[in-house]
């Protein structure tokens, strides 16, 4: 990728991020804006750092574009009284940002409860303007940070990223770069310490989640979730973050949409060669070694009493990065064979905090 990115039409990897992007917006902000849920934090912050000038050479909508009709498009009556959500887009060319206000000025919101800010600005000077406002304990917030190959998100931004309070954030990497590249010293000063280069170059994104995972400190709850996106030979990938279980278990839904068999790329990532239009989740249908192994750890887990409720469940699913429904073909089996009673079917993500429990015959 590079500088004329927006002038090409945007490639189907750029879509499907695109589309990635959308769709956790599209599932992330009812969480703050709906009436029901007034514990969460009312001001809600969209923030993205490389927006870009708006659309690709054919006017296709690009994040900041996507972004506002998300918001556009669930603005309603129904808001929390007091809720604001103000969506700030910046970007390091000034005539990329120029594009971007002139596009927006053609077709406003018109929402007095929401704002748009354009700021020409490099990312990590923005990144500690807006510091304040995305710490502030009142605010909730989505970060995209959609960068040109890999070099933005250092450990040291990372570890800024994972102490704030309610923020989710979607990072695009140039996965390919550190597995074909580690060589190279202006990598090797990027690459956190945990990277272990995969031999096999489908798992270049899956070895860089694991590299972000290994360096959350263990007194932070963190989540990271991964897509991989393979554009020819070359594989890229999204990392998500959150603090919270509901923000996990929103992206692999989200991720399982778009990848029925693994949740977790948009090629064969596991070389299973299993087609795309089964549906797994009835038995005697072939089953993908990932939710197989699930399934074996899930009743495993269940038979010697380390999952007792429906949260332990959830947390096992979002461990081995699959959906709290992928546990059903489990629990259907240990409750016909009389191994198990629970009242529930699928482990409920709203009563994580106070979750069912799950008895052992
Ligand atoms: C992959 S493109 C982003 C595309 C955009 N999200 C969209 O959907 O159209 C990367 C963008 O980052 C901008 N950029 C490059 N270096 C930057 C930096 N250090 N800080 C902020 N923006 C930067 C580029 O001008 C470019 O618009």
């Amino acid at each position: 990728m590079s500088k004329n990115f927006h002038e090409k039409p945007f490639d189907e990897g750029t879509l499907l991020k695109l589309s990635l992007f959308e769709k956790y917006a599209q599932a992330w902000l009812p969480v703050f804006v709906s009436k029901d849920n007034s514990t969460w934090p009312a001001k809600i912050n969209i923030v993205d750092f490389f927006a870009g000038k708006g659309t690709d050479l054919l006017g296709k909508p690009g994040s900041p574009l996507i972004l506002r009709e998300v918001v556009r498009a669930q603005h309603s009556s129904k808001w929390r009284p007091g809720s604001r959500v103000n969506i700030y887009l910046s970007d390091a060319d000034s005539s990329k940002t120029a594009h971007l206000e002139a596009l927006l000025q053609k077709n406003p919101l018109n929402i007095p409860s929401v704002n748009i800010d354009v700021a020409h600005a490099d990312f990590k000077t923005r990144f500690q303007e807006l510091k304040p406002i995305l710490a502030d304990r009142q605010s909730a917030n989505l970060i995209i940070i959609d960068q040109f190959g890999v070099k933005q998100v250092p450990k040291n931004v990372f570890d800024e990223i994972i102490r704030l309070d309610s923020t989710d954030t979607l990072i695009f990497v140039s996965s390919n770069t550190f597995r074909r590249f580690g060589h190279l010293p202006e990598v090797q000063r990027i690459t956190l310490p945990g990277y272990n280069r995969p031999t096999d170059y489908y798992k270049a994104h899956l070895a860089v989640a694991d590299a972000f995972r290994q360096a959350v400190p263990p007194d932070v709850e963190y989540h990271i979730g991964s897509f991989s996106i393979k554009k020819g030979s070359n594989i890229y990938g999204i990392l998500f973050g959150t603090k919270h279980p509901l923000g996990i278990d929103k992206f692999l839904q989200v991720a399982w949409n778009m990848d029925p068999v693994v949740g977790t790329a948009n090629f064969d990532i596991e070389r299973e060669g299993i087609a795309l239009n089964q549906d797994f989740l009835f038995e005697g249908m072939e089953v993908p070694n990932k939710v197989q192994h699930f399934h074996e750890k899930l009743e495993d887990y269940i038979a010697k009493g380390q999952c007792v409720n429906e949260r332990d469940i959830i947390t096992l699913c979002h461990k081995h990065g699959v959906c709290r429904k992928h546990s059903t073909i489990v629990l259907e089996k240990m409750k016909k064979d009389g191994r198990i009673k629970c009242d529930f079917k699928v482990p409920d993500i709203n009563k994580f905090r106070e979750p069912r429990s799950l008895v052992l015959v």
